[in-house]
C-alpha cells in the first residue's frame, strides 16, 4: 500500500540516478530520457555546472525571505531582461504559480490605471496553464474542472487558431489575452506568427495585455529563448517556469516597466520565490543557454529529429497520423491506443508523454547527442513495426 494520494497514474519506475540524457532504473535498466521530467531537464541529469552551482551556493546560504535584498536574484532578473522583452521580473516557484501572478498583474494593472472594470481574462478553450483554482478555469477544459466548483469566474474562451472566435469574445472588459506560445499539454500546436501578430495587433488596438505562458516551451525548448521570437512580437507579461530551474522548482513572471508599476509592496509575494538557492541554479541555466552556439544547436536537432520522424510516419501511415513540434517540443499523433504505443517505448527504454490529440511528446534535455536522438529514432522505428 502506498501513502501517496492517488492522483497521479504512476508508472512502476523508480530511478536511483540520472546522467545527461539517461536514466538508471533502480531494477538496473537504462533509460533514454526524452520527457525530461515533462520539459524540466534543459542540461539533462547530473549536469556538472549546475551539481557545481547549487553546492557552492549550498554552503554560503540557501533561503532569507523576500523581506531582504537578494543579489543573486537581482543577478538572473537583469538577466532575464537584457535577453528579452522584459524590464521587470517575480520569481515564483512553479508555472502554475507564474500564471496565476500574471493574471493577478494583468488585472492589477488595469485597476490601478483607473479601469478596474477590465478585469476579463480571453484564454483558448481545452488549454493548459497548470492545477490551480484559477488556472483549471482559465483551460476551459470540462476534465480539468469537474468537481472542482464553484467555478472561478472571470475567464472567457476561444477556439485554438480561430481568429474571428477570439474577436468574438472581446468586450470592454477584456484586460488580458492569456494563452501558450506553442501549446505543449494540448497536444503540441504551435501558433502560426500571423496568428501572434494578429493577436499583438488586436491588443494593441483594443488595449488589452498580450500574456504569453512560456512556462513549458519558454528557455530554449523551441529553438529560441522563447517561442514568441519566431513571430517578431512583443508581449506584455510571460510567465515561465520548469526549464529556467533545470529541475529545481522555479517560476518567474517576465514584464514590461508600465505593467510592472501596479505591483507596489504588499500587492503580491510568496515566501520561496527567488530564495539564492533557487537563483543559483536559475542564473546557471541562463549561462548554459545563452552559451554561443546553444540554441542554434537545439534548432538543428530540431530538424534533424522532426525530417526522420516524418520519414518513419511515411513509412507507418497506418501507426504515425502527424509530426508536429517545434525545437525539442515534438510530437507524434498517433492512430493506435496512445497508451499502449507509449508503454511499448517504455519497453523497449524509451521514456516519452502523452498529451492530448493522442499525442506521444518528446522533450529530449536541450542539449542532447545527435546518437542519442538516433537511438530515439530506432526504437521509435522499431515500435512502429512491432504492429
Ligand atoms: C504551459 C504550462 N503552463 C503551466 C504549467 C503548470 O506548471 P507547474 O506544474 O509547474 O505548476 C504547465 C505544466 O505542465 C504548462 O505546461
Amino acid at each position: 500500500m502506498s501513502y501517496l494520494a492517488s492522483n497521479y497514474n504512476r508508472r512502476k519506475i523508480a530511478f536511483k540516478k540520472g546522467k545527461g540524457s539517461f536514466l538508471y532504473s533502480v531494477d538496473g535498466k537504462k533509460y533514454l530520457d526524452f520527457l525530461s521530467g515533462i520539459a524540466v531537464n534543459t542540461l539533462g541529469h547530473s549536469n556538472p555546472n549546475l551539481i557545481k552551482a547549487l553546492n557552492v551556493q549550498a554552503k554560503k546560504v540557501w533561503h532569507v525571505s523576500n523581506s531582504f535584498q537578494i543579489p543573486e536574484g537581482e543577478n538572473l532578473a537583469k538577466k532575464l531582461s537584457k535577453r528579452t522583452f522584459a524590464e521587470k521580473v517575480i520569481f515564483v516557484n512553479s508555472g502554475a504559480e507564474a500564471n496565476e501572478t500574471a493574471i493577478k498583474i494583468a488585472r492589477r494593472y488595469f485597476y490601478s490605471i483607473g479601469k478596474p472594470y477590465k478585469n476579463r481574462i480571453l484564454c483558448i478553450k481545452n488549454s493548459f496553464h497548470g492545477r490551480t483554482l484559477a488556472n483549471i478555469f482559465a483551460s476551459g477544459s470540462k476534465k480539468m474542472t469537474e468537481g472542482f466548483g464553484p467555478k472561478v469566474t472571470g475567464f472567457d474562451h476561444f477556439k485554438y487558431g480561430d481568429l474571428k472566435s477570439l474577436k468574438s469574445k472581446i468586450s470592454k472588459k477584456t484586460a488580458a489575452i492569456f494563452f501558450e506560445t506553442a501549446m505543449g499539454e494540448s497536444g503540441i500546436k504551435v501558433h502560426t506568427n500571423k496568428f501572434l501578430k494578429d493577436v499583438r495587433k488586436i491588443c494593441n488596438d483594443k488595449n488589452i495585455l498580450l500574456i504569453l505562458d512560456e512556462v513549458q516551451c519558454g528557455i530554449g525548448r523551441s529553438g529560441k529563448f522563447f517561442a514568441y521570437e519566431y513571430a517578431k512580437v512583443k508581449p506584455d507579461i510571460v510567465p515561465i517556469a520548469k526549464g529556467i530551474g533545470g529541475g529545481f522548482p522555479l517560476g518567474a513572471v517576465l514584464m514590461t516597466k508600465k505593467v510592472s508599476k501596479c505591483m507596489i509592496p504588499g500587492t503580491h509575494g510568496s515566501t520561496y520565490g527567488g530564495n539564492p538557492l533557487a537563483m543559483a541554479i536559475g542564473n546557471t541555466i541562463m549561462n548554459e543557454v545563452f552559451k554561443k552556439g546553444f540554441l542554434l544547436n537545439v534548432r538543428n536537432n530540431s530538424t534533424y529529429f522532426l525530417k526522420r520522424l516524418n520519414l518513419i510516419k511515411k513509412k507507418y501511415p497506418k501507426i504515425i497520423k502527424e509530426i508536429r513540434g517545434i525545437g525539442l517540443l515534438i510530437g507524434i499523433q498517433v492512430n493506435v491506443d496512445l497508451g499502449i504505443f507509449i508503454n511499448k517505448l517504455t519497453k523497449n527504454r524509451l521514456l516519452t508523454i502523452r498529451a492530448a490529440e493522442n499525442v506521444v511528446r518528446i522533450l529530449p534535455p536541450l542539449n542532447v547527442k545527435k546518437k542519442e536522438i538516433d537511438l530515439a529514432l530506432k526504437i521509435i522505428n522499431n515500435v512502429c513495426s512491432e504492429y
